[in-house]
Parts: structure tokens; sequence; C-alpha cells
């Protein structure tokens, strides 16, 4: 008798045994994730699609000129467990912290101003994390950093950033008595369109930025933002001039000031939409003075 080990299995039993190895260990995960918040079933998946990135990799190693295909967590086999739908879009690496960890702006940005979590983060110059008064209690949130702001390192500080602080200036706000944020923490190369992986791996940073700041009023600038932040598939055109909600929070869409440079038409409505804007702050922000103090945390 020797201690030589067993003959290695097959290719094909090699890759089904890895498989199985990683199914089970997504149904642990999955598992896990039942009746807790979003958070951790965006974690869970996060770890998950790691895991079967890692498995595609070894698969790509043994197999090459295979191009690498992009991670998707397949959740076909395995009932839903969570009431949050799983991100549109795969999530690509994954973070050593979570967003709702950090209960102070400085903190979170502190957490995150490295961030590699995309491929953004290759090209960035800088991290674009949002500016204006940690008080604030009212949020604009745009859709990525353009050329400017990714030198600059502040939102809305090239063209579309002007025409914004004329806009905030012709309802009466400051640029610093507002918050304002992206989306996207990171320009997207050429200012393409953001890609759906892109929003679901940033948007937990303005979730929790949104968190910290509790605004009374949050107001979304173009189609991005308002489609994020709601859920929606909508122009914005259908979904400007209502009011909606994001987890109890009004929102008022408007057009994106970019937008407008290219056309003018949008101007009108944008001016109604931000009128409208300035009311419900007013009208909102007086009954949040009204309520005692234990019920406005
Ligand atoms: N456009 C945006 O959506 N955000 C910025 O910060 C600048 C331009
Ligand atoms: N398309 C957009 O994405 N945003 C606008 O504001 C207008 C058109």
């Amino acid at each position: 008798m020797t201690d030589r080990p067993p003959p290695p299995p097959s290719d094909d039993l090699a890759t089904m045994t890895r498989r199985l190895r990683g199914a089970v260990e997504l149904q642990a995960i999955l598992r896990e994730g039942k009746g807790l918040g979003k958070g951790s079933v965006l974690r869970a998946l996060d770890r998950a699609a790691e895991l079967i990135r890692t498995e595609r990799r070894r698969e790509g190693a043994a197999a090459p000129g295979r191009p690498r295909a992009a991670a998707r967590v397949t959740t076909a086999s395995v009932p839903p467990r969570a009431k949050t739908p799983a991100p549109a879009a795969p999530v690509v690496g994954s973070w050593q912290r979570d967003p709702t960890e950090f209960d102070s702006l400085g903190e979170l940005h502190d957490a995150f101003a490295e961030c590699q979590r995309c491929p953004l983060g290759k090209t960035r110059t800088h991290f674009v994390f949002g500016t204006g008064s940690p008080k604030a209690k009212l949020v604009f949130v745009g859709e990525a950093p353009g050329r400017e702001e990714d030198l600059q390192g502040e939102p809305f500080v090239g063209p579309a950033g002007r025409l914004l602080n004329k806009i905030l200036a012709a309802i009466g706000f400051r640029r610093n008595e507002v918050y304002i944020a992206n989306i996207l923490k990171c320009r997207p190369p050429g200012n393409r369109d953001p890609q759906p992986m892109e929003i679901a791996s940033c948007s937990p940073i303005l979730a929790r930025q949104v968190d910290i700041l509790r605004p009374v009023v949050l107001c979304t600038l173009g189609s991005f933002a308002a489609r994020t932040l709601l859920g929606v598939n909508q122009g914005i055109s259908r979904l400007r001039g209502g009011t909606h909600d994001y987890r109890g929070i009004p929102v008022i869409p408007t057009y994106h000031p970019a937008a407008l440079l290219r056309n003018s038409a949008w101007k009108r409505p944008t001016w109604e939409d931000v009128q409208r804007l300035r009311r419900e702050y007013d009208r909102r922000l007086a009954e949040s003075a009204d309520l005692p103090p234990e019920t406005t945390s």
C-alpha cells in the first residue's frame, strides 16, 4: 500500500466537481440572504458572482483562446428568496466594506475613494463623490462625472454644472446649501452612457449618501438618475411632471442640464419642475420641523 493520491479526475469530471461545489456555495449564500435586508442580499450576490468568476477564470485558463465572459449569476434554478430583485446586471469585483457600515459622508467617501469595483476605477482621474452641505435637505442626483468633473473631483463643475448653478440660483438656493451627487462616481470614458453593470456596482454608494442625508426632497437630473432611483424604465419625458417615491422620500425628476444645452425646448418644463421642487421643499421642510424630534430621525 502506498500513499499515492487517487488518479486525477478527467477534465469533464473536474469541471463538474468545481461547478457542483460552486452551486452548493451559491445555495448557502442565498440561504444566508433569506429574510435579510437588501444590502446583505447584494453582498451575498457579489460573493456568489466572485465565486463564479473564479471558476470562469480557472476554466478560461484551462481552455486558452476562449474569450473571457462577463460573470453572470444564474438564478434560474434557485427559488427567489428575497423581495429585492437582484441587480439588473452582474457586478464586477467585490468591496471589502459595505457602504451601509458608514454613518457619515466623510467616512463613506474615504472608504470608497480608491474603489476599483468596476472597470471605471482604472480610467478615472478622480473619484467624484459629491459636494454640498452635509446638512442639506435637498439632494440633486445626476448621471456621472464628465471631463471637467473627472479632472476636478467635483460633480457638476463643467458646462452642465454652470447651468445647474443658474437653475439653483433662480429658485433661491446656493450650491453649498444643497447636496449634489451622481449615480456613478467615476467618469465613463468619452462620456458614454453608464452601463447597467456600472450602475449596479456603484449605486449602493449613492443609496448610502441619501440614507445619511435624509433629504426632504430628491431631484433627479435626466433619464438615468430617474430610472435608477425609481427602478423604472420610462424616459424622462414620461417621468417628469410627477412626484415619485424613493424609500419614502419624494422624488421630482427633471431634465438634465446638459440636455437643456442641446435642446432649449426642455427649458420651460424644467423651469416648471424646479419651481414645484422649491414649493415641495419648503412644504416638506416646514412639516418636518413641526414633527417631534423622535419621529424625525
Ligand atoms: N453630468 C452629470 O450627470 N454629472 C456631472 O457631475 C456632470 C455632468
Ligand atoms: N435624455 C436624457 O437622458 N435626459 C434628458 O434630460 C433629456 C433627454
